[in-house]
């Protein structure tokens, strides 16, 4: 059995996310923590809210709340929304946590007594109508690298350049909109990262495996003349984590608080220890996730994320962990996104234009846009939703494949044999031929599944039940059955076990339907496929079950055109 520590991107906690956001990182990392659950291993799957910085201070302004209850509001909001998309966190922590706190600090003591921390006096951009200093996503101008002309402080969100505030070209207030702007002297902490580059350098390269989307941003950034420059790692702000070195105050730097971005990552570990203190666990059992000293060793660390994430993963929180010269545990394996495009143009929070996970929801259920999400994630190139697409997919994988093989069989088999697995003579060279098939088809399903190709997974998923329907039009049991209803009772035995075979395959991607498939064939038993052939005769003869509901309902043009239109504006962030 291994152990597989999976962390998604934790969202931001001013709003609902969007569907591109959802398939970006979190959905991904669901699919790949129910695989390995449901081939036996242990899994600590780990998500949070990122509480922080200007997003957070941002957001709570507009919404008229003090940030600290915005935060604990839109956590159960966000909590409540993953759980509609089924997402099997172990934990959904907060970076606003005490362990976060904690940590972060602890963090920052140990890069300053390991002098990868130094004091800088300098320039910031001042804003005289707001009273206050402009950092990050206060402030927005013309990225230097692009031209787009909404970057913010922080980061462009077209390029990916993570910037200064100094850095913007045109400068505003992202409070008041004033170019009232002055630049004046204020002290920040800067981490010391350019001095790793040669060791970040050895570590990326040592990643052969990795998605070439998440090396060559590394690279990029890593090679780029200033894509690894010491960064600050403190703010002017109120919310935040206060500047320590460990449990001590940090002279002269009172008032300040950590960037949103150094504290972040820490997270990821910090969720642990929130998991641990939920589940009443020790100590001990979260750092056997995190401490290569105390049992991490062993860990596969899997982090998924959208590729604006990837220099912030690959470089400064790597910095953050070496440099700290403790035992935590660094990342094997860093799976990154393109964007999803929505119906020709961008989704976008701060423009309210897409479709919200909130508002998925409330038109279909989970299943259908897990479905259409993960089977054409932006893996390879940036991906676009059309509604178009959206009901052809649906329509033709989950309502004429899956949900038609489900609902012809089971309906024929209760209509010749009753609502009990019929039972029959031995297999013949056509299922023998199936079970050829279906052996080499779960394999490669099991291969692409190891290798988080989220894409090829559905297709082969898909294969796979393609290969159940081709049997059942070949077999033609209501035509057999006139002539030989032994020989239908056994194509009609193979088609129900093949329904547990596909509950089982497909709940990774569709865990509602998976389960409805398991509770018509009546068993709990999931165990995965390793043998096929042994698989397919899970349900003896005489085993109950019965007619599911209508497992995925089609998409009618209407539908469509309705959904068109009530997602073609925009919506109030
Ligand atoms: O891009 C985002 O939504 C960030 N909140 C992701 C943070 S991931 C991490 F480092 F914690
Ligand atoms: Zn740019």
């Amino acid at each position: 059995m291994a152990r597989h520590l999976i962390t998604s991107a934790i969202p931001y906690i001013n709003g609902i996310k969007h569907l591109g956001n959802l398939v970006g990182s979190q959905l991904p990392a669901d699919l790949y923590a129910r695989y390995q659950r449901t081939r036996g291993h242990e899994v600590l799957f780990l998500c949070a809210t990122d509480e922080h910085g200007t997003p957070a201070e941002l957001a709570a302004a507009k919404a008229g709340e003090p940030v600290a209850e915005y935060c604990a509001r839109m956590h159960g909001v966000q909590t409540e929304i993953a759980k509609g998309f089924r997402l099997s966190f172990d934990h959904f922590g907060r970076s606003s946590s005490p362990q976060n706190h904690r940590l972060t600090q602890h963090f920052a003591g140990r890069l300053a007594e390991a002098g990868m921390i130094r004091e800088v006096v300098e320039k910031q951009v001042y804003s005289n109508a707001d009273k206050r200093f402009l950092p990050d996503r206060y402030i927005e101008g013309i990225c230097p690298n692009c031209g787009y002309d909404k970057a913010r402080g922080d980061q462009c969100e077209n390029c990916t350049k993570q910037l200064d505030p100094t850095d913007l070209i045109e400068p505003r207030s992202a409070i008041s909109g004033s170019t009232d702007l002055e630049v004046r002297e204020t002290k920040h902490l800067y981490l010391g990262q350019s001095g790793m580059r040669g060791r970040l350098n050895d570590w990326i390269d040592s990643k052969g495996d990795w998605p070439v989307l998440t090396t060559s941003i590394a690279r990029k950034w890593l090679n780029d003349g200033d894509g690894l420059q010491d960064r600050g790692i403190t703010r002017d702000l109120d919310w935040g984590i206060p500047v320590k070195k460990g449990a001590d105050d940090w002279p002269g730097m009172e008032g300040k608080v950590f960037y949103v971005w150094f504290d972040a990552p820490i997270e990821y570990i910090a969720c642990a220890g929130e998991w641990a203190e939920a589940q009443g666990l020790s100590e001990g059992e979260w750092e056997r996730w995190w401490r290569t000293d105390k049992g991490a060793d062993d860990v596969r660390y899997t982090q998924f994320m959208g590729k604006d994430n990837v220099p912030f993963h690959t470089l400064s929180f790597p910095a953050t962990i070496l440099g700290s010269g403790e035992d935590w545990k660094l990342v094997d394996y860093i799976k990154s996104f393109n964007y999803l495009n929505y119906d020709g143009g961008q989704f976008s929070t701060s423009q309210g234009r897409g479709v919200f996970m909130d508002q998925a929801l409330e038109i279909l259920p989970a299943d259908y846009w897990r479905w259409w999400l993960l089977s054409h994630a932006p893996e390879s190139s940036d991906s676009e939703f059309t509604w178009e697409n959206f009901q052809v997919s649906v329509n033709k994988d989950l309502a004429d494949v899956l949900g038609n093989f489900v609902s012809r069989v089971t309906k024929f088999c209760r209509s010749k044999f009753g609502e009990e697995v019929p039972g029959g003579g031995g297999f013949g060279a056509r299922e023998e031929a199936l079970i050829a098939t279906l052996t080499e088809r779960v394999r490669a399903y099991e291969g692409h599944m190891e290798a988080m190709e989220v894409r090829k997974s559905a297709q082969e998923l898909r294969a796979i039940w393609v290969a159940g329907n081709e049997y059942l039009q070949e077999a033609a049991p209501w035509s057999t059955f006139k002539e030989d209803p032994e020989a239908a009772a056994a194509q009609i035995r193979l088609a129900l076990n093949l329904i547990r075979l596909y509950a089982v395959l497909s709940a990774p991607f569709i865990p509602d339907a998976s389960e409805a498939m398991l509770a018509a064939m009546k068993t709990d038993d999931s165990g995965w496929p390793n043998d096929v052939a042994a698989a397919l005769g899970a349900l003896p003869e005489g085993h109950d079950f019965q007619v599911p509901e209508v497992l995925f309902a089609k998409i009618s043009d209407e539908g469509r055109e309705d959904w068109q239109e009530r997602f073609s504006g925009v919506r109030d962030g």
